[in-house]
């Protein structure tokens, strides 16, 4: 199977380099492939209308900040089959929060955003519940609000306290720099766009039990904030979340709510109640990616090396705190990216605004940074007339200068060897003179479309910065047929979670995956658990799945070693199993025996085989069976379900459960130091945009990325994460544009009005090859995380824009532009001839 989509036909002839590629060896299919297009598979709203289910709808602010003077409810309670009325008294615990609980599950007295909820109705169908809601009579008094991150600051209005990340005197280098530049960054939000809204059903079990199923990336926090709001025991509320039709971080906090507010209905009722938002009431109510707007300042010298570097990030945290902190938190611990910064102080403070709380979004805070940094890159190439590759790798990580600003080592660092050959396999050079002469050529002729080239990269760390959740829990049944069921805290969302964990079990007993079911994500089976998030999804689950593995293969090894010195007529299947011969003893030291490990793993968790297996009984799982072989016996064979029922019957269990935590983490956050990060995800992309003078549009003409991966445990889903990624973050760094009114209500909250990438602003070229590394050991089968990561090299088409715009622009003046992100058709308009726009903007439009 090809590596690369839209294959380009010979401009990659010629290249030529050490490193290696990685060939895709046949991946399996996503588990939800065929149920997916046959359109079987089960959304929350699929699921089927029980007798007496409740629709549920929301009344929420239309201010941004305002007073709830009056709230009548009786009226939309008079309408017929209109049930019930929740408001803030009937929750029991009303606050709720990732890090901090600071928001009222449904608020009362003042609203905070347009869209916070004050009343929550239950109804028989969804006319009776549209009558109701338009009958609720709600009087408002709009109250002075904040809508910028510059009156946020201007106010104090913040989220948490200022953090900062530091090394060296960042001033002192400033001033003694030979050259410095010095800028403010716009970053706006966007939205989720996750095909499936915020849904949640609960069904009221006897002795006041709710099960809620939800369409949730976190059904431990999911399962804790129903239970609080309806007063309940945690023990009383079983969340189930099958799969999700997408989430990329919008449903990490924000699901749990509207869970509760389906919860509130049935537990009122006792009911079924389904809540299901409509695209356009889920844009205007659920929060974005932060906005940012950064300050820095850069030191560097002649050639371009960076020695100081000073930057202040605001975000707009919204109305509430969310996870906003947590996302700063990882905006600064990415402002260094590929580039080793000497001196650098790193601040960021979360400000307060009445805007929807703003969430997680896929990268979270890392994507701001790296923008900031890539952005930087290309602006010491202009001052100091270098090409912006050759300022990158010289500012790269490498030998000697491989500790980050927070002091973690970067360790199996491929960034230069990732540069280099991208280089030359995209022909970078080449192309940068073609483009140059284009350019050139454009300033005799004004009608005629500039174009720009940008490489950038991405080394994004993987853990949760925030060291306990980085711990994962799985359950594997293995049946006596010799086909298993397992189940993690992992979310299905699309990104194939399932299928990886599902392949790395089945590797570990040497089965077809097919043998292997991944089963509905049930608070039940696996609590305590984390959200599917930081990309670590298959890193933390499907590692506690090779541990619970690893435990069952211990009990089936001793017992196979057993079985060899003992007459088939004997085997517990036909005595022991039915008392007419002893049970076979398995206890520890019986047989000794080494189970062979499969996958790369870290020592701690290899089984322990090492170099000296000679002279040693060995186990192995492979090819559907168990094969014991010691020196100079003859090897011993079994099928596995066969071995796994002589288990059964000897009353050995072949169920276990794995815990797994995740090592070497060290990051201390009050200290801004430590290990944050596991390792680290890299890559590089280049990518060729041209631009439209007239109406601004940017096409994207050719990416060509090149990733470290490790060792994939399913290639084509690991090239479909980044395929998604990059299109996804390209459409947050060109279309997609949040507009709001001056009430602070979204006005770009439909499909009509919002723009994501169609298939038609993909890349025309678009060639995606992932390089061969084996040495990333301290993770699960050696395998690196691919959610997120891809997804910041999207800022290469922002950074290509810019440079289209400079080079454009570079006859008229030598000023550097700044562009926000998104940059949307106006943007790009303005970029390329301010002057233009002067005539039209009045001195009191910013
Ligand atoms: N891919 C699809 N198809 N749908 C999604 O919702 N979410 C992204 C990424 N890829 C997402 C996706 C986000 S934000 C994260 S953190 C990771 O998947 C989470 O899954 P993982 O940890 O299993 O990679
Ligand atoms: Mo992803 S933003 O960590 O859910």
């Amino acid at each position: 199977m090809a590596n690369s989509v839209h294959q380009q036909s010979d401009t990659n002839s010629g290249a030529s380099s050490s490193t290696s590629l990685l060939k895709d060896v046949g991946s399996p299919p996503h588990d939800s492939a065929i149920t997916h297009v046959t359109g079987k598979s089960e959304f929350i709203d699929d699921r089927p209308v029980v007798k007496g289910e409740l629709h549920c709808g929301l009344v929420y602010s239309p201010f941004a900040r305002a007073r709830l003077k009056l709230l009548d409810l009786a009226p939309a309670l008079q309408i017929a089959g209109v049930e019930c009325a929740i408001t803030a008294a009937d929750v029991a615990h009303n606050m709720w929060g990732g890090i901090f609980a600071d928001q009222p599950i449904i608020a009362a007295g003042e609203t905070h955003f347009v869209g916070e909820v004050v009343a929550v109705l239950g109804a028989q169908s969804k006319e009776s519940l549209a009558q109701g809601l338009a009958a609720v009579v709600a009087q408002w008094e709009k109250l002075p609000d904040i809508r910028s991150i510059d009156e946020a600051v201007a106010q104090e209005s913040f989220i948490g306290h200022l953090r900062t990340i530091s090394r060296g005197d960042a001033q002192a280098a400033l001033k003694s720099s030979p050259r410095t530049l010095a800028g403010v960054l716009k970053i706006e939000g966007a939205d989720h766009f996750y095909l499936e809204s915020q849904a949640a059903i609960v069904y009221p079990r006897e002795d006041g039990q709710l099960e809620v199923h939800s369409s949730t990336q976190h059904p431990t926090e999911t399962q804790h904030v129903v239970a609080k709001a309806c007063g309940i025991p945690f023990s009383d509320v079983v969340c189930v979340a099958k799969r999700l039709g997408g989430g990329f971080g919008g449903k990490e906090t924000q699901a749990s709510p509207f869970a509760a507010y389906a919860a509130l209905v049935a537990k009122r009722t006792g009911r079924a109640a389904r809540i299901v938002l409509t695209k356009d009431e889920d844009m205007i109510i659920t929060g974005k990616r932060n906005p940012f707007q950064i300050h820095y300042e850069c030191g560097f010298d002649d050639s371009g090396k960076i020695l100081a570097l000073d930057a202040m990030l605001y975000s707009d945290g919204g109305a509430y705190a969310d996870l906003s902190t947590a996302i700063m938190e990882r905006a600064l611990l990415h402002c260094d990216n590929a580039y080793f910064i000497p001196c650098a102080r790193l601040r960021g403070q979360v400000c307060r605004t009445n805007f929807h709380p703003h969430t997680a979004f896929r990268g979270f805070g890392g994507p701001k940074g790296v923008a900031m940094i890539e952005c930087i890159m290309e602006d010491i190439a202009r001052v100091i007339g270098r090409d912006a590759l050759d300022v990158r790798k010289l500012n790269c990580y490498g030998s000697g200068r491989d500790t980050t600003p927070y002091g973690q080592l970067v360790e199996n660092n491929c960034l230069p060897e990732l540069f280099e050959t991208l280089e030359k396999k995209c022909d970078y050079r080449a192309r940068r003179d073609e483009i140059n002469q284009w350019n050139n050529d454009i300033k005799r002729n004004p009608h005629a479309h500039p174009r720009g080239l940008s490489m950038t990269a991405v080394k994004f760390g993987i853990s949760f910065s925030t060291r306990f959740m980085n711990q994962g829990n799985a359950l594997v049944n293995v049946h006596t047929d010799g086909t298993l069921q397992v189940s993690t805290g992992a979310v299905e969302m699309g990104q194939g979670v399932n299928s990886r964990i599902a392949a790395l079990v089945a590797e570990q007993f040497g089965l077809p995956i097919a043998a292997v079911r991944i089963m509905p994500t049930s608070t039940e089976k696996n609590a305590n658990t984390s959200p599917t998030a930081a990309s670590a999804g298959t890193d933390l689950n499907g590692s506690a799945a090779v541990i619970a593995c690893e435990k069952i293969k211990q009990r089936l090894a001793a017992l196979a070693c057993a079985l060899r010195g003992i007459a088939q007529e004997h085997w517990p299947t036909k005595t022991a199993g039915l008392g007419t011969w002893p049970e076979i003893s398995i206890a520890n030291g019986a047989h000794a025996f080494t189970v062979l490990p499969c996958g790369l793993f870290d020592g701690a968790n290899a089984g322990g085989a090492g170099s000296n297996t000679k002279n040693k009984t060995l186990v192995e799982f492979r090819n559907s069976m168990v094969v014991v072989s010691e020196p100079a016996q003859p090897e011993f064979k079994i099928d596995f379900a066969q071995l796994v029922r002589e288990a059964y019957f000897n009353r050995t269990s072949v169920s276990d459960y794995g815990h797994y935590a995740t090592a070497h983490l060290t990051f201390d956050k009050i200290k801004g130091q430590g290990r944050p990060f596991l390792y680290f995800t890299q890559g590089v992309a280049a990518s060729e945009v041209e631009l439209d003078p007239y109406t601004g549009e940017i096409k994207v003409l050719r990416v060509d990325m090149l990733m470290d991966v490790g060792r994939p445990v399913n290639h084509a889903l690991d090239m479909g994460q980044v395929l998604g990624g990059f299109v996804q973050g390209m459409g947050w760094v060109t279309t997609e544009h949040l507009v709001y009114n001056d009430n602070g209500l979204l006005v770009s909250h439909s499909p009509s009005t919002y723009k994501i990438p169609s298939v038609q602003d993909t890349p025309r070229i678009f060639n995606v090859d992932f390089i061969e590394n084996l040495g990333n050991t301290v993770n699960v089968r050696a395998t690196k995380a691919t959610g997120e990561p891809p997804l910041l090299l999207s800022i290469s088409v922002w950074t290509a824009v810019r440079d289209a715009i400079a080079s454009a622009r570079s006859n008229v003046s030598s000023e550097l532009i700044p562009l926000a992100i998104p940059a949307t058709a106006e943007r790009v308009l303005r970029g390329l001839s301010p002057e233009m726009f002067a005539q039209w903007d009045a001195p009191s439009i910013p």
